[in-house]
């Protein structure tokens, strides 16, 4: 939550921040800000809203080559003009922005700044403040913010201007992801390499604890405790394409699209030279000595790792739990002898995941990250990764990240083999693929599904069996996230055990039916709804499907269906969120990349 940008360079600062704060807004969009160097000083713009906002507000030409800027999703202090970032100090000297948490502010206001008037309800005012109160005692600006970072104990990425340095832009991180991109024409820093893609491929990782020295002509990287560090840069392999909308109206519905390509991507990068599907072997040795695997992760991921305990179960014979990583942490059940922890992560930064990571590597255990995104901090911090090569997912919602994690997780359990349940697993992903493909070419269908069954709905049901129970919770929590339809998945044998009495005329119920064996009981539980009064769309599988069903997916392998049910579930979200007004790619109250606990 929350991202940061820095520019020390030869061109005008201005745009170059605004547009990558524009690439950042994912992070967070409750306010927005921006600090430059002038020949006059400091000058600071901040807006409460999205970057439009302060886009607006920025009606005069700037002359200015250094800045830093600051886009929140708000934790400590309301979403308002005074709680946005940047940050002043007293005197107007220093001028901070940050990502993270620091969780003794209000032991270090009292601490040391019982005399400072404090100007926000922010976390992030006390380090600006302090820095300051330790320049005051007569320390330079490089030891005063190193004084003030080793007081802190929480998640900071941070980038400071000080009106007397106007060449420098202070660095610091610690827990929250934070990158220097380097060129021959400018330094920058950026919470996501997206920001400064535009002007800089070469990236350099920045270790928790380090402080950077941003100038114009060259960057020095030091330990807090002033220990020089030599680090390469790396180039990343984004395109600009990846991270623009293009033709598309919202990058939910691009992504959407892309899914049938995120499969064939998966498909070619897990292939090994013999044309197998398979795993890294080292990673495979890790799945091979674990008794138990633990599943941790958060919404979307741990929709998905719902399912991938029936691969690991089914395909590779590897008993797994599946926990909800904001309670694992704080609430851990008796482990297994010998556990194998997995965290599914799309951004990779989840701070309720994290916590349990750093936890269970206390204890000892080995660990593996599921991301999309390489050298994030899961990634990093465990043991191993296993990519998932679904290409930047920008728009709030997941979709691809989803299907991604689905197919990797099946490609993982497959390739550990051992299991009961056997399957050509590379012909049925590619079968699976075109089914996606079928489904995101029939939009109009779906869009008229959300117009008859949403429209001027307070509330919604999923309900499914078996794997289309895992599926209904997560199209439940699409609903409701974009559209804020109050929408809840259940077991479909559930309902009459309390939920049922919900239930009034008209009440959507969407219902899946793609699970052999259980579809009849399925069916069962629809007639009972519609008994009193719910209008169902029953959603089946060619093969099993029935007159009068709403919608019939292409017949894909049993333990595949879920990457195709999914599919018109995250349509008719995104369908139900157009016709109310809602704004799709980022919807009220959240942000892309948690990193909060
Ligand atoms: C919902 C959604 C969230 C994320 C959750 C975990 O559409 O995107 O529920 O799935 O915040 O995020 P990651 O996967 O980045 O750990």
């Amino acid at each position: 939550m929350c991202g940061i940008v820095g520019y020390n360079g030869k061109n005008q600062a201005t745009e170059i921040l605004l547009k990558g704060l524009e690439k950042l807004e994912y992070r967070g969009y409750d306010s927005a800000g921006i600090a430059f160097q002038t020949s006059s000083g400091v000058k600071m713009f901040k807006e409460k809203g999205r970057i439009a906002e302060l886009r607006k507000a920025i009606t005069e030409e700037i002359d200015a080559h250094v800045g830093i800027g600051h886009t929140r999703w708000a934790t400590h202090g309301v979403p308002d003009q005074k709680n946005s970032h940047p940050h002043k100090s007293a005197s107007g000297r220093f001028t901070l922005v940050h990502n993270g948490v620091i969780e003794n502010y209000e032991k270090l206001t009292r601490d040391y700044l019982q005399d400072v008037q404090l100007t926000s309800d922010t976390d992030t005012e006390i380090i600006v403040q302090l820095i300051e109160h330790f320049s005051l005692t007569g320390m330079v600006t490089d030891e005063a913010f190193r004084k003030a970072l080793s007081l802190l104990h929480g998640s900071y990425a941070i980038a400071m201007l000080d009106d007397q340095d106007p060449d420098t832009i202070f660095v610091a991180k610690n827990r929250s992801p934070l990158l220097v991109g380097v060129s021959s024409e400018c330094n920058v820093v950026a919470s996501d390499a997206m920001a400064m893609l535009q002007v800089t491929d070469q990236f350099i990782e920045l270790h928790d604890g380090e402080v950077v020295l941003l100038g114009r002509d060259g960057i020095v990287i030091e330990t807090i405790d002033g220990d020089k560090i030599e680090r390469d840069p790396y180039t990343a392999e984004l395109d600009m394409s990846d991270i623009e909308k293009g033709t598309y109206p919202h990058y939910m519905l691009k992504e959407i699209d892309e899914q049938p390509g995120a499969m064939r991507k998966i498909i070619e990068a897990y292939s090994n030279e013999e044309g197998t599907l398979d795993i890294d072997p080292f990673i495979k040795q890790a799945f091979q000595h674990a008794d138990r695997l633990y599943i941790i992760a958060a919404g979307t991921s741990y929709h998905a790792g719902l399912i991938g305990k029936e691969y690991f179960e089914k395909l590779a014979g590897l008993p797994a739990e599946v926990h909800i990583s904001s309670e694992f942490g704080y609430n851990m059940p008796l482990l297994s002898k010998k556990p194998l922890f997995l965290f599914i992560t799309q951004s990779g930064e989840t701070a309720d995941s994290r916590q349990v990571l750093v936890k269970i590597k206390a204890l000892g255990f080995p660990s593996i990250t599921m991301t999309n995104v390489p050298g994030s901090t899961l990634s990093r911090e465990a043991d191993h990764t296993l990519l998932l090569h679904a290409g930047p997912e920008i728009a709030v919602a997941s979709t691809k990240a989803y299907t991604a994690q689905l197919a990797v997780l099946a490609i993982t359990a497959f390739s550990l083999g051992g299991g009961s349940q056997k399957l050509e697993l590379k012909k049925e992903l590619a079968i699976t693929a075109n089914a996606i493909q079928t489904l995101t070419d029939a939009k109009k269908d779906i869009e008229k599904i959300a117009l008859e069954l949403l429209t001027d709905k307070r509330n919604a049901f999923f309900i499914g069996r078996n794997l289309d129970y895992y599926v209904s919770l997560e199209g439940a929590l699409k609903l409701k996230e974009i559209s804020y339809i109050q929408a809840e998945g259940f077991a479909g044998g559930e309902l009459k055990h309390g939920t049922i009495a919900l239930i009034e005329e008209g009440t959507p119920v969407i219902a899946l039916a793609t699970q052999p064996g259980v579809s009849p009981n399925l069916r069962g539980n629809v007639k009972e709804v519609t008994a009193r009064g719910a209008h169902a769309c029953i959603i089946s599988m060619e093969g099993d499907s029935e007159q009068g069903d709403e919608l019939i997916l292409p017949h894909v392998h049993d333990l595949l269906t879920p990457l195709v049910t999914v599919i018109p579930l995250q349509l008719l979200s995104y369908y139900a969120s157009l016709q109310r007004g809602c704004d799709v790619d980022k919807p009220r109250n959240l942000a892309k990349s948690v990193t909060v606990e």
